[in-house]
């Protein structure tokens, strides 16, 4: 509760994640855009949420479809301008909406200035401080500092023109932050500040669980035999959940709470994007009182359809966290994650053991998406009725499926190509969204441009999409459009004390 006596909108709300480049294209370039999002405000209002919550949209070259952000305080072009943003964030604010945005702490963009900078200056120098620079090991420093793998693939580490080696949790394009670095500290607090002016409510922030990193960069130990390409990072303890980062939280914590003290009426929310897979406690960590308001707990949507393991997942999270005070925040999808009607639609989704969480490389064989169907609003019905908040990802409301037959040459998610296709990518639960059954404007999904043309889909949507149309649905009772309003509207019917509004 807060000082006035209100619940604080964020502990029980419904955010809807916007996925930008897929949600609704203003311009017919076949890329979505934030105009595109303030258009379809009304869709998203009718939904029933509190919130949105949109991935990046900064200037970026797109490596990573923005999480390789170039200029943390400015618009990518394609999405818009700085302009758009005020326009969507009183769009929002003026139906009942608050707005979160998307940070990304533990990297930026190669072609971020900072970086540049780092490359253009000496071994040694301030520039090259603000990320994890060193040299090599080896008679020549040909052999990279340490053996820690990537989180898509490869080593963590890329060797630059002068010999020394960086490194990049994610993908070469995305050089990590050394956060012991007073420099890289300030100009994050202005970052946070300059879009909490812009009337941003709060934000989602990403890979937490990365952020800091164990003094010396050790060797990790060797890993089991079996772990995947993909997963081994996961087993890299010197690179993850190293304590230094809780300062950082704590500080992120400091300044949105002296922000809110001098903006009385705002009220802001930090969710910590931490993967900590059926390890309450360990997510616990991020979400004590002086840190992130709240984390989102993943393990409900890993876990199998399977009675004692949802209950599991549900139990854990509630007692662990509720026992501490902090608020519990739950999801079934997202940008990263195969579509909730697929993976409850495998034939394995039932046992307990051979279910592989997010599935990044499981493909579509003998997927039963009727059955999916059914399981997708049980379990949906579910988290819309256990305490704390639920994040939904644009799609899901449509009971969308991923989708697999994409030609490889039009695949664009870097885990892809860095694995040579072992990981197949999570560009399967990106495809643009259907609204209408209109082929010719991909669906609905483009605004022909001034003239008249439509661009293709930045990814190919599938012939029969229209079968999922948005609008179709709305007219459908039994569309699993109208099974999301009907869950939202029961659960805000249970809502007491008052919330405030977006101010
Ligand atoms: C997070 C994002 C994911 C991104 C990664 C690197 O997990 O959700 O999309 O690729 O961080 O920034």
């Amino acid at each position: 509760m807060s000082a006035t006596g209100h619940q604080k909108w964020w502990r029980d709300a419904v955010v809807y994640q916007i996925y930008v480049r897929s949600f609704a294209d203003a311009d017919g370039d076949g890329i979505g855009d934030l105009r595109g999002i303030t258009t379809r405000i009304p869709y998203i209002s009718s939904l029933g949420v509190d919130a949105v919550w949109l991935t990046p949209f900064f200037p970026s070259p797109q490596r990573d479809h923005g999480y390789d952000v170039a200029d943390y305080v400015d618009v990518d072009p394609q999405y818009g301008t700085l302009a758009d943003v005020d326009d969507l964030v009183a769009a929002c604010h003026a139906h009942g909406l608050r707005l979160l945005a998307d940070i990304v702490p533990n990297h930026c963009s190669s072609e971020h200035r900072w970086f540049r900078d780092a490359l253009a200056a000496p071994p040694g120098s301030a520039a090259r401080r603000r990320f994890f620079f060193r040299d090599g090991r080896g008679d020549d420093g040909e052999l990279p500092p340490n053996n820690w793998p990537a989180a898509f693939g490869g080593s963590v580490w890329t060797r630059v023109a002068d010999g020394q080696w960086y490194l990049a949790t994610f993908t070469p394009w995305q050089p990590d932050f050394d956060w012991s670095d007073p420099a890289v500290v300030a100009d994050f607090d202005d970052i946070l500040r300059f879009w909490l002016d812009r009337g941003v409510d709060g934000f989602r922030v990403d890979a937490v669980t990365h952020v800091g990193k164990a003094p010396g960069l050790p060797d990790m130990p060797p890993l089991e035999d079996g772990v995947g390409e993909i997963a081994a990072a996961g087993h890299n303890s010197y690179g993850m959940y190293w304590p230094s980062a809780h300062n950082v939280w704590r500080h992120w914590r400091d300044t949105v709470d002296a922000f809110e003290c001098e903006h009385p009426g705002r009220e802001v929310v930090l969710v910590a994007e931490a993967y900590t897979a059926r390890r309450p406690d360990l997510l616990m960590d991020y979400v004590r009182p002086d840190e992130f308001h709240e984390a989102f707990s993943f393990d409900l949507m890993l876990a199998p359809w399977h009675a004692p393991s949802i209950h599991r997942a549900i139990d854990d999270t509630i007692a662990t966290l509720h026992a501490n005070g902090a608020a519990v925040t739950w999801t079934l999808n997202n940008h990263d994650t195969q579509r909730i009607v697929t993976r409850l639609g495998r034939p394995e989704a039932e046992d307990p053991e051979s279910w592989t969480g997010n599935a990044l490389s499981t493909t579509g064989t003998d997927i039963d998406l009727a059955v999916g169907d059914r399981r997708a609003r049980a379990l949906t019905a579910l988290a819309f009725a256990v305490p704390g908040s639920l994040y939904l990802y644009q799609g899901e409301e449509l009971g969308l499926p991923e989708v697999f037959d994409i030609p490889d040459d039009r695949r664009e998610d870097p885990v892809f190509h860095l694995t040579d296709g072992e990981g197949l990518g999570r560009d399967g639960c990106r495809i643009p969204l259907p609204w209408s059954t209109e082929a010719a404007t991909s669906f609905g999904f483009s605004t022909p441009a001034r003239d008249g043309s439509v661009g293709e889909p930045w990814l190919p949507q599938p012939v029969a999409w229209g079968d999922y149309a948005a609008a179709d649905q709305a007219a459908d009772d039994e569309s699993m459009l109208a099974f999301y309003r009907r869950l939202s509207a029961a659960r805000r019917l249970r809502r007491w004390p008052a919330r405030s509004s977006p101010s």
